[in-house]
């Protein structure tokens, strides 16, 4: 078997300017919203640990340093905690080891594609992985570590995809699926960036979660203007189809699409509902709402 370089840096863009919850994220980063006590880019940043990523590169932008002071030390709050005699262990995960987050800004929303440019230098020579915090991934072993045990079969390019109804693909970027490797793997032969229903190659969409090697950084150099007039990252990775191999990993878990109300919404009550501390408490409260 042939050995893949190990993918130890993610990418996290997260400059956008979240306008779907205003006025929420008007002085809030929309990642750090939280679904019931924690915020969403947390949940990424864990699953890309999970996976295995040591190095967590956010493309930022103004307005959103307090996603850095999310993972930074919190002195005040540590230290009368402690004085305090409080268990901080909840703080834990928020720790990142000095050097662990690295940050570089996109001073300007040209795209998906533009902003994973932005991390061309930090990327370097590396296959690296690319994190949508919007996405939320739920499952066992998490959607990038289900990635990346995928990654160290085939090598190459991934990106994880699940079915949508028809209706639905002209929100995504959609595949044109190949051959069947396995269960949960297929050759990639086409992407399209948000097509319209009746031109979508198929059902499946690309879900927020890439593995990625760092030659897709030469072609978003220049690619040009796509679906919605903005730099699309599926518009550079559909070039690379046919130079590199290409496959899509079907996540085995529940997925919520945390950029839209509705799917906030029901990230936040399936999160309660499965929580040993309140699961119970939050059931008794739906039914009670739905009987009203
Ligand atoms: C982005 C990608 C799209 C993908 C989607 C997943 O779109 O461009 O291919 O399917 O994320 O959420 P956006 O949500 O930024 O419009």
């Amino acid at each position: 078997m042939t050995t893949h370089k190990p993918i130890k840096k993610a990418v996290f863009p997260v400059a956008g300017l979240g306008t779907r919850f205003l006025p929420a994220t008007k002085a809030i980063p929309k990642e750090l919203l939280p679904i019931v006590d924690r915020p969403l880019i947390q949940y990424a940043v864990d699953e890309a640990r999970e996976a295995g990523i040591e190095q967590i590169i956010f493309v930022t932008g103004r307005g959103k340093t307090a996603i850095v002071e999310h993972f930074d030390v919190a002195y005040e709050l540590e230290s009368t905690m402690s004085e305090r005699g409080k268990d901080m262990s909840v703080l834990d995960p928020t720790r990142a080891t000095p050097g662990d987050i690295i940050t570089v800004r996109q001073q300007v929303p040209l795209g998906l594609g533009h902003a994973i440019w932005c991390a061309r230098a930090i990327v370097g020579d590396e296959p690296f992985a690319i994190l949508l915090p919007d996405e939320l991934m739920i499952g066992e072993p998490g959607c990038m570590k289900q990635m990346v045990e995928a990654y160290n079969e085939v090598g190459g390019n991934l990106i994880s995809v699940l079915e949508v109804p028809e209706d639905e693909v002209s929100s995504y970027g959609v595949i044109a699926t190949g051959a069947q490797v396995s269960d949960t793997l297929t050759e990639v032969t086409g992407l399209v960036e948000k097509p319209k229903r009746e031109d979508a190659p198929s059902n499946k969409i690309i879900s927020g979660r890439y593995i990625l090697q760092p030659e897709v950084m030469r072609v978003l150099e220049d690619q040009e203007k796509g679906a919605g007039g903005e730099i699309q990252l599926t518009d550079a990775m559909a070039r690379m189809i046919g130079n590199q191999p290409f496959h899509a990993v079907t996540f085995a878990g529940n997925r919520y699409d945390c950029g839209s109300k509705t799917g906030f919404v029901e990230a936040t009550l399936a999160l309660a509902l499965e929580r040993e501390d309140m699961g119970a408490e939050v059931r008794a409260i739906a039914e009670r709402l739905l009987a009203r």
